[in-house]
């Protein structure tokens, strides 16, 4: 798989086979997270992978959105909850500043994106996952004081293939009678200016 074939058949995954994921492919995943662009290189990110059944369902509990839905309406069953999370930390104290935070923000992204890549190409499928419950799952995982979580990502092997389309009206993601994801995605004419805006 190319990079370009990567970035542009990746779509979010809500619905693993259950089959464990090696410690190997997420130690992959976080090494090409190491590598990523740092603004002023001061590599604030830093990640707990999770694969142990137990710590699964405490993290399952403390995550939220269309990652959580019931069945019907494109959620995972109970069998096809995340089989990995990559739990992706700031560490404050070496980020100093809190004005810093949007540089933070920025290598959060971009390390993000290293480690979906990098699952996908290992058969992976992914879900970055904002609505999660910070308060919880600091002391649930012993992360000190000293760390925020940025971002939770869930992985597993896919069990769903959502579909690409090109949006006309809606952005809104659906899922349709079959249990098919479908994935509004705007037009490149529509977002890609040539030399100058008009
Ligand atoms: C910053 C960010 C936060 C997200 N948070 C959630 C979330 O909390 N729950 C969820 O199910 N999906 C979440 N997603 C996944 C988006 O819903 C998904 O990327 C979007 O619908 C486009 O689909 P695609 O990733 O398949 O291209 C998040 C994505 C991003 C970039």
């Amino acid at each position: 798989m190319n990079v370009y074939e990567a970035a542009t058949k990746r779509r979010s995954i809500r619905r693993f086979q259950d089959k464990p994921v090696p410690y190997e492919v997420l130690e992959k995943c976080i090494d090409a997270a190491r590598l990523a662009p740092s603004g002023r290189n001061h590599q604030v990110v830093e990640y707990i992978v999770v694969n142990e059944t137990k710590v699964l369902a405490t993290v399952f509990e403390n995550i939220g959105g269309s990652a959580k839905l019931p069945p019907e309406k494109g959620g995972p069953r109970p069998d096809q909850s995340p089989k990995a999370y990559t739990i992706v930390l700031i560490n404050k104290a070496l980020e100093g500043d809190a004005s810093r935070r949007r540089i933070t923000l920025y290598d959060v992204g971009l390390a993000a994106e290293n480690i979906i890549l990098v699952g996908l190409e290992q058969g992976l499928g992914s879900c970055p996952i904002l609505m999660f419950n910070e308060a919880n799952l600091k002391p649930a995982l012993k992360i000190p004081e000293e760390y925020d979580i940025a971002l939770v990502i869930a992985m597993g092997y896919p069990d769903e293939a959502p579909v690409t389309e090109t949006a006309t009206t809606s952005l809104d993601i659906y899922v349709d009678g079959k249990g098919v994801r479908h994935v509004p995605k705007r037009k490149l004419a529509d977002i890609m200016h040539s030399n100058r805006f008009a």
